[in-house]
């Protein structure tokens, strides 16, 4: 195997997460596996378990596991409440970050480096919603910043906004492992915030990037063949106003069928239409 496929293969194996640490008990593969249980050995004594010195940072769980610290201290929350009740409860964009990064209500977090929470213009007419953040979102803690937020970049810039003239977040703050597609829990678990982040951006035109973002947001069962193109009118929880909210393709999706380029064209000049024409 020469340097570029060890490469290739280390890459992938970063893909599919298997440097996710997904137990907070790392198991100790050098002493030898528990006997079953059976008649003849319930009663024997246990053996003490040899005396290893442990790196700096561990301590012992019950059992002798060498317990690794977590990626992070725990942040203080406010532990038993619902992912509403925390949203509700937020009264500023800051105070909603602060509220999610608080937030141990979802499996997700312990898995994920950064919580993703937006990047772009706050007072942007326009506010963009993806599904989930990947690895380089992970990594930098901001949407969009992989191959797929450059094509985004792309699109945006094609009707003449940049990340200063709009908003973007995410349905999940927090990278699913190996940039799987979210459980339809998680979504749930999530929608409290991201409906709370809209309410408090309270932009003119939202787009869902994605049938997964689509169909969460406006609630809907079809995908985003049947929702793209379309304007529908978005109702936040909080008030009885409306926001235009149109859905576009992902650019991940465009990246594999580059066949879609002229329909997501379409979308943007819908966009763009609504851009410049007052209400
Ligand atoms: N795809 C998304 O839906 N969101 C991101 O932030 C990155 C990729």
């Amino acid at each position: 195997m020469d340097a570029e496929q060890a490469l290739a293969l280390l890459r992938w194996q970063i893909a599919i997460g298997a440097d996710e640490a997904i137990e907070p008990v790392a198991p100790d593969r050098t002493r030898p596996a528990p006997l079953p249980e059976t008649p003849d050995n319930r009663a024997a004594p246990a053996r003490a378990a040899p005396v290893r010195p442990m790196a700096a940072g561990t301590s012992t769980a019950p059992g002798g596991a060498a317990v690794l610290p977590l990626r992070r201290p725990p942040v203080p929350g406010a532990p038993g409440l619902s992912s509403a009740e925390v949203a509700a409860a937020a009264a500023s964009l800051e105070e909603l970050a602060a509220a999610m990064a608080g937030f141990e209500g979802c499996a997700l977090r312990q898995t994920a480096t950064n919580l993703v929470f937006a990047d772009g213009n706050p007072e942007a007419r326009v506010m963009l919603i993806g599904e989930a953040p990947g690895a380089d979102e992970d990594r930098l803690g901001k949407p969009f910043v992989g191959v797929s937020g450059r094509l985004l970049d792309r699109m945006l810039a094609a009707i003449g906004l940049g990340r200063n003239s709009a908003y973007i977040t995410n349905i999940l703050p927090w990278r699913p492992p190996g940039n799987r597609k979210p459980t339809a829990a998680e979504i749930a678990m999530c929608m409290p915030f991201v409906r709370r982040h809209v309410e408090l951006v309270a932009p003119e035109i939202l787009v869902f990037v994605g049938g997964t973002s689509a169909s969460a947001m406006l609630d809907r069962s079809e995908g985003i063949m049947r929702l793209r193109g379309r304007w529908f009118q978005y109702r936040t929880e909080q008030s009885s106003k409306t926001i235009d909210a149109i859905s576009i393709f992902h650019p991940a999706f465009l990246l594999r069928s580059p066949g879609q380029k002229r329909e997501a064209w379409r979308d943007l000049m819908m966009i763009r239409e609504r851009l410049v024409t007052p209400n």
